[in-house]
């Protein structure tokens, strides 16, 4: 039986749309079974659509400063679709650690940078600014502690002379369209 995933977004959604393409794969593991939005605008929705992929949107802002009725929300999505894996990928809310318990050993995220370094925001920026020799890509398990948790996936690019943000950027997200399909197969096999 294939694994049932949910693929949470904000945004663009190119590592969404990498996973939904692998997933077309007769062998994969998994199957795409939903995407979830916490924006309704989120580019990425509608090329979920285009490709057969079930949507659903949870907007934060409903709820207001509260976000264990958000999370809650999110929860009765993804317990309504039998999810059984939920990969997080530019998902733009931080989860409580009740939510992170909830689906701990079975949800993954993508973090453009080669993990423990540079967590947070703008990696490319200040991988540029270390003057690091290399640059990549990681996937994890999510646990309470932000980019933090056991490493599934990584790889990494050289950082050439003349790089910047968004060329250092354009590198690392190949990467990451690679690393998130293959993460995903191993944690869906169960090779983790
Ligand atoms: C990616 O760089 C991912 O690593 C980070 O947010 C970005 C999302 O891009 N967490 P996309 O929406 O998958 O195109």
């Amino acid at each position: 039986m294939k694994k049932r995933v949910a693929i949470l977004i904000s945004g663009r959604g190119s590592n969404m749309t990498a996973l939904i393409e692998a997933a077309k794969a007769k062998d994969y593991p998994a199957e795409i079974a939903l995407v979830v939005s916490n924006r309704p605008d989120a580019p990425g929705l509608s090329r979920a659509r285009s490709a057969g992929v079930a949507t659903a949107v949870v907007d934060h802002t409903r709820f207001g400063d509260e976000r264990k009725a958000f999370e809650h929300a999110l929860d009765a999505e993804l317990q309504k679709n039998r999810i059984d894996l939920v990969c997080l990928a530019g998902f733009m809310r931080l989860l409580t650690p009740w939510f992170v318990t909830r689906w701990s050993g079975r949800m993954l995220n993508i973090h453009p940078s080669l993990l423990p370094q540079f967590k947070g925001l703008h990696t490319h920026r200040r991988a540029l600014e270390a003057g690091v020799k290399r640059h990549g890509a990681t996937v994890h398990f999510v646990v309470p502690e932000m980019d933090s948790g056991p490493i599934v996936a990584q790889d990494s690019v050289a950082v050439r002379e003349g790089d910047t943000e968004e060329t250092l950027a354009a590198r690392v997200l190949e990467l990451e369209h690679k690393i998130y399909p293959r993460a995903l197969r191993a944690v869906a096999e169960g090779r983790t």
